[in-house]
């Protein structure tokens, strides 16, 4: 059985979907790969090095399309490449499943489509399969760096003979797998921490990693749903999104750093940073919006740009930050995807060749159940 690798092929990404030490472990398991030419460069994986590790190479993505049973990419596949798809192909990748506009089209075409963005987070048999856990780790951890960069003071305390050097003030909004590696991040560095999210029980989570904890008051109604909603985000209401404005204002008028990593699957990220509250901060201050692809948690920031506002704030708008991390990023990536891969395979039976794979789609799988898209000519994916 063949997998492929199309290139992202896009200026934004420099994430491959599988790298050549993902191509050994495959061919181990008896896999075939197919890689188009060049998808590993901006990662720093050549061609040869896939070839290495017993990859074909393919000039094309129509040729990989053409070769492959399971196509991989990072992002949906472009309409260009959707077109050659074939029943009974199966595409996996982050596939964006909301915003998606061609899941008519893999439906139509008979591809099986897997969007590993719906992954069950609270599966354990799922973890090492969870590109956004994978993904936000590494974001948080250089988002700092980025914040670090952009921001003309140092971040940790310095006591020198010329005067003693303030340690940064660094706060994070949204703290989940992101916003906890950017709180550890920050603390090595020598700042002060404060954070905060919806849910409660990101607290102690906050605390465990000496981060200083930004309570918005909650209703006992708001409490409850919180819990109910087993430890995702829920919709907060009017009360709370304007005591959290007033917490957020208070905070970031004595901050040099804001991360913001607030997203909502399916959804346009919350406002979290009003303008009234960036007229309130520090020149020479530093925000690094996470969510700047999905809409963005700060008024006014631009995907992959950086603005200075007329009082001298920097906002960043970091849409793809995985992506600065290519090599890292698309290892972790791929150990996702060869973890998920290897589920949809059979269990050989005692007379099977060793390179007699066959596949299993079940959709009644939890796991393949959650990804699967379309399948079998249908749209599966619930609306939200
Ligand atoms: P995300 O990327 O969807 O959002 C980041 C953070 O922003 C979340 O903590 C969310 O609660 C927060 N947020 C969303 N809207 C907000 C608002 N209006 N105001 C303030 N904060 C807001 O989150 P991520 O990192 O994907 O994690 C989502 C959840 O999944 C978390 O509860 C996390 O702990 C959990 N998780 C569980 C895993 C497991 O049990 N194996 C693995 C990974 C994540």
């Amino acid at each position: 059985m063949k997998i492929g690798v199309i290139s992202a092929d896009i200026a934004s990404e420099s994430r491959v979907a599988l790298t050549p030490d993902a191509v050994k472990k495959l061919r181990k398991l008896g896999f075939e790969v197919v890689i188009q030419s060049g998808a590993g460069q901006a990662a720093y994986y050549a061609d040869a090095l896939y070839q290495a590790a017993g990859a074909d190479i393919a000039s094309s993505s129509a040729e990989v399309i053409a070769q492959s049973q399971i196509i991989t990419t990072i992002h949906d596949l472009p309409a260009e490449v959707a077109e050659h798809l074939s029943a009974g192909q199966i595409v996996v990748g982050m596939l964006d499943p909301y915003r998606n506009t061609q899941l008519d089209t893999y439906a139509a075409k008979g591809a099986t489509a897997f969007a590993m963005e719906l992954l069950p987070r609270t599966l354990s048999r799922a973890q090492n399969m969870d590109v956004l856990s994978s993904q936000a780790n590494l974001a948080g951890y250089k988002a700092v760096l980025l914040a670090a960069n952009e921001y003309s003071r140092p971040f940790p305390m310095f006591m020198t003979s010329a005067g003693t050097v303030k340690p940064a003030k660094v706060v994070i909004l949204g703290v989940g797998v992101a916003g906890l590696q950017a709180i550890a991040t920050a603390k090595r560095l020598g700042a002060v921490v404060e954070a905060s999210d919806l849910r409660p029980a990101a607290k102690e989570q906050v605390e465990s990693l000496g981060g200083k904890w930004l309570d918005v008051p909650m209703s006992d109604d708001e409490a409850q749903k919180a819990k109910a909603t087993g430890g995702y985000a829920w919709t907060p209401s009017e009360q709370y999104i304007k005591d959290q404005a007033a917490v957020v204002d208070k905070a970031l008028s004595n901050a040099d750093i804001v991360i913001t990593t607030a997203q909502i699957p399916g959804r346009n990220a919350p406002r979290l940073v009003h303008a009234a509250t960036l007229a309130k901060m520090k020149a020479g201050s530093v925000l690094i919006d996470m969510a700047a692809g999905t809409g963005g948690n700060v008024e006014g920031s631009v995907p992959n740009e950086t603005i200075t506002t007329e009082s001298g704030v920097r906002i960043v708008g970091a849409a793809n930050i995985p992506s600065m991390l290519a090599a890292q990023s698309s290892d972790l990536y791929a150990n996702n995807l060869v973890n998920f891969i290897t589920t949809l395979i059979a269990p050989a039976g005692d007379d099977a060749a060793a390179n007699d794979l066959s596949l299993n789609l079940d959709m009644e799988d939890e796991i393949q159940g959650a990804l699967a898209v379309t399948h079998d000519n249908q749209v599966r994916l619930a609306k939200r």
